[in-house]
């Protein structure tokens, strides 16, 4: 178990990317236990720009700088996933505490060394399940564990998203994503619905590619994808209850300003409850009396104790994903493991490598224990 860490938690981020400028720097200036101390890119342009506009002292192409900075107590991750496995070794053996972007990696046998990694040098590490903190989530993981919904028999998921058939850069080839929608946006569905209802059984899984990706936004040509733009599973739990997952790019009018639509559901014995993101601080919840309606989630469900984040001012389907930061942090200031972990992390991406072998052997496929 890492030891509980004293005085401010200096953080080194590695990927200057998208992500790490909407979710991970806003996380790191909202929580006064830590501090960006380095900033890490392939990129010497955005390593400039990120030096002047995030403050820091450290900047760098070159990664195993910040994961020896002895101004660095702890790393994130955000590159493309074909570099994430030996980032988060180096870091890890290097003694960093690592949050690092889904997928994992490109394949359960990468993210299986940098589980293995990070847990013998006795790190924190944390897998960036995003949709977890959604306070629409946390309040019906509560119902269901607490045995409000009764036995649990379905989980459902849907992620449908409309973005444009141009290129996605390096997300639409294998060799740098290990697979399109499903590494990118079911992967976070397949954390979910194993964080709800256990773990999963055995499955049977598809996937396809409607678009050719052969253009970028502004017309020039590029090399073709080679990943799927949908994905889907239907799954068995290990208590027996079902569930069915379905991702897709390409649903036509499925924009709501950027966050698409994303429902998840689970139907028990006593009552049914459902999440979506567009409306995260509510669910719709029924049973056999009252048809499903919606209800505001409890005040204390609305975000992790001690978030310094607001849970009114501001888009509510952004805001929740400050709380990662704020878990992360939290975990290495009280030396315990963060929620969800790279175990975590290994298990969807074990489901995930699975969905991929059974659509190529047309065959359900056992899923196998992931030991902690
Ligand atoms: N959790 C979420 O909700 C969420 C959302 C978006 C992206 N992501 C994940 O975050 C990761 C990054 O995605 P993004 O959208 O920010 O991508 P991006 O392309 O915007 O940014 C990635 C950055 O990494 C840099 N990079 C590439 N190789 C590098 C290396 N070896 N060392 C240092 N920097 C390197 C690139 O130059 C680029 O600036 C991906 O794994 C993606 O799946 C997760």
């Amino acid at each position: 178990m890492p030891k509980p860490h004293s005085g401010k938690v200096k953080i080194g981020i590695i990927g200057a990317g998208a992500v790490s400028d909407y979710h991970h720097v806003p996380g790191i200036r909202l929580d006064e236990r830590c501090c960006l101390t380095a900033v890490c890119d392939a990129s010497a342009d955005l390593v400039a720009k990120r030096k002047g506009e995030w403050n820091v002292s450290l900047a760098t192409t070159n990664y195993l700088e910040v994961c020896q900075s002895p101004d660095v107590d702890a790393v994130i991750i955000a590159t493309p996933n074909d570099t994430h496995k030996d980032i988060a070794v180096a870091a890890a053996k290097a003694g960093k505490h690592i949050m690092c972007e889904k997928p994992l990696g490109l394949n359960a046998t990468e993210v299986a060394e940098m589980y293995h990694s990070a847990r013998d040098n006795d790190v924190v590490h944390m897998t960036a399940f995003t949709y977890r903190f959604a306070p629409a989530m946390r309040y019906i993981a509560h119902l269901v564990h607490s045995g409000k919904l009764g036995q649990i028999r379905h989980f459902r998921s849907q992620r449908f998203l409309d973005w444009p058939e141009t290129s996605w850069g390096w997300r639409q080839w294998k060799a740098r994503a290990g697979a399109g929608d499903l590494f990118d946006m079911t992967i976070h569905r397949l954390d979910l619905g194993v964080f709800l209802v256990g773990p999963l059984k055995k499955l049977t899984g598809a996937i396809a590619r409607f678009a050719p990706r052969d253009k970028t936004a502004d017309g020039k040509p590029c090399a073709p994808s080679d990943v799927d733009d949908w994905s889907s599973l239907i799954g068995i739990f290990e208590n027996g209850a079902t569930g069915v997952w379905e991702g897709t790019t390409l649903a036509k009018g499925y924009k709501r300003k950027g966050f698409g639509h994303e429902w998840a559901e689970i139907n028990g014995s006593e009552g049914s409850v459902v999440y979506q993101l567009h409306t995260p601080n509510t669910i719709l919840i029924g049973n056999n009396e009252v048809d499903l309606h919606e209800e505001k989630v409890p005040e204390e469900f609305l975000k992790p104790t001690g978030s310094p984040r607001s849970t009114t001012q501001g888009e509510p389907a952004t805001l929740f994903r400050y709380d990662l930061m704020w878990e992360f942090v939290s975990a290495i200031c009280e030396g315990r493991q963060a929620s969800p972990s790279f175990h975590d992390g290994l298990v969807a991406q074990v489901i995930a490598d699975s969905v991929l072998a059974s659509f190529e052997k047309e065959n359900w496929l056992p899923i196998p224990t992931v030991n902690k």
